[in-house]
């Protein structure tokens, strides 16, 4: 939900990023720690949470996490060397590795680190038991059906690359090479609505049936939605854990033994703890249109023009002057780069929109509220701009996670 920055009693208000403005170039992302260990305890039902890293892998946020007795999921080598750093340790379940394919590197790194595998390709489990035979493994399976906020997202059908379509394929190959099966897998998609989760919870109790091997662990996957806009209801977790606890419950008594339920979230742990912070450097008229331009690009914040998003957008004004919060003009918010998709407030598809925002001036900042998942971490370096600063607030203290990225640093991997 986005955070009033007037009222909020989060860190994300007016005077903390007042003082960080002062103390720091623009544009960069601020998180609030105290929003993630909240979102952390209402999903303390379950037996494991693990954090879709890939939402926001800053190696603090996963020390973070850590602390907090999440467990890791990590979809690439570099993910996995992330969760390491941070404190996750191999030859142990802390780490999964997901994903629908192995490059020969990341293969032979999770067979000598013993990190448990979450495959979507019967190849993968090929490749993996011919040299690691005994390996744990999830199967991560396409229910045939998915669900996403956009076509993007939608992980599941025909249409999507991920998972294994004929699970009972795989017992084969697993008993081939011994291959320990611990757990079965599914992720729709991001974005939830309770029709859909109900189709999931059947086809995994379905496969499991199917498959009838004496796991320990299902997982729900990520995909719990988070409110961008104002008036959005969040999601209603105690009705999401029930249909996975009763898919849970059904799944053990068929196999006769406790079954773990986890779950994998990444936005809706992070979401909406992040903000991105950017400063107005021009307005222009074009045509009807009101253009106000920021230093922030779609290199920085790239989901309103890779899937049509929604961020909440605040102003601060940059002198003592007051917002008028009710003297509102349509407003186009643009970014810096030689591309006309660099917008802000546009629909999926490229559909450039206005947005009523107070009339600003050049020097004044805007606020993109929920930027915390998959915002710093889709950042290109596009344009030659480097990685901008991440901060921290835990504790009352703000702590720079990564600092601005220099141009000799982006450089040097040509010289
Ligand atoms: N587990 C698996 C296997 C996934 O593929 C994903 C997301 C998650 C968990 C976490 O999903 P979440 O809980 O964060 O929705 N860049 C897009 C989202 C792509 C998600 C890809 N997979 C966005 O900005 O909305």
């Amino acid at each position: 939900m986005p955070q009033i920055i007037h009222q909020t009693e989060s860190n994300l208000n007016v005077k903390n990023i007042k003082y960080l403005i002062k103390q720091y170039q623009s544009p960069f992302w601020v998180y609030d720690a105290n929003i993630i260990s909240n979102k952390i305890q209402l999903l303390k039902k379950f037996d494991i949470i693990r954090f879709a890293q890939k939402a926001c892998s800053n190696i603090h946020i996963l020390k973070l996490m850590r602390k907090n007795n999440l467990k890791v999921d990590a979809v690439s080598l570099g993910e996995i060397k992330r969760a390491l750093i941070a404190g996750f340790k191999k030859n142990s379940d802390e780490i999964v590795f997901t994903a629908d394919l192995f490059d020969e590197e990341t293969l032979s790194k999770i067979i000598k680190y013993n990190i448990p595998v979450n495959a979507g390709s019967l190849d993968m489990l090929k490749q993996l038991g011919s040299i690691s035979p005994g390996h744990r493994i999830w199967l991560r399976i396409n229910p045939k059906f998915g669900y996403g906020h956009s076509k993007k997202t939608n992980t599941g059908g025909e249409n999507s690359k991920h998972g294994i379509w004929d699970p009972h394929l795989a017992i084969p190959i697993i008993k081939k090479y011994n291959l320990k099966l611990i757990g079965l897998h599914m992720h729709i998609g991001s974005g939830v609505n309770y029709e859909h989760l109900k189709k999931v919870c059947y086809a995994m109790t379905k496969s499991v049936m199917q498959i009838n091997e004496k796991i320990t662990y299902i997982s729900a996957g990520g995909g719990l939605p988070i409110p961008y806009q104002l008036n959005e209801e969040p999601i209603n977790i105690k009705k999401y854990f029930s249909l996975w606890n009763k898919a849970r419950e059904k799944i053990s008594q068929f196999l006769n033994k406790p079954i773990q339920l986890e779950v994998e979230p990444g936005r809706f742990l992070v979401g909406e703890s992040g903000i991105l912070v950017s400063q107005v450097r021009a307005i222009k008229n074009m045509g009807n249109k009101n253009f106000v331009l920021i230093d922030a690009g779609f290199n920085d914040l790239m989901r309103p023009t890779m899937y049509g998003s929604y961020h909440h957008i605040s102003v601060i004004s940059s002198k003592n002057r007051e917002i008028n919060e009710n003297k509102t003009i349509e407003t186009v918010i643009g970014g810096p780069l030689c591309e006309s998709g660099d917008i802000f407030t546009q629909k999926e598809g490229g559909r450039i929109e206005s947005r009523k925002l107070p009339l600003m001036e050049v020097g004044d900042y805007i606020i993109f509220h929920d930027t915390g998942a998959y915002g710093a971490s889709m950042s290109s370096n596009y344009n030659t701009r480097p990685l901008i600063q991440e901060i921290l607030i835990e504790n009352n203290t703000f702590k720079t996670i990564r600092r601005r990225q220099t141009f000799e640093e982006l450089l040097s991997l040509e010289q």
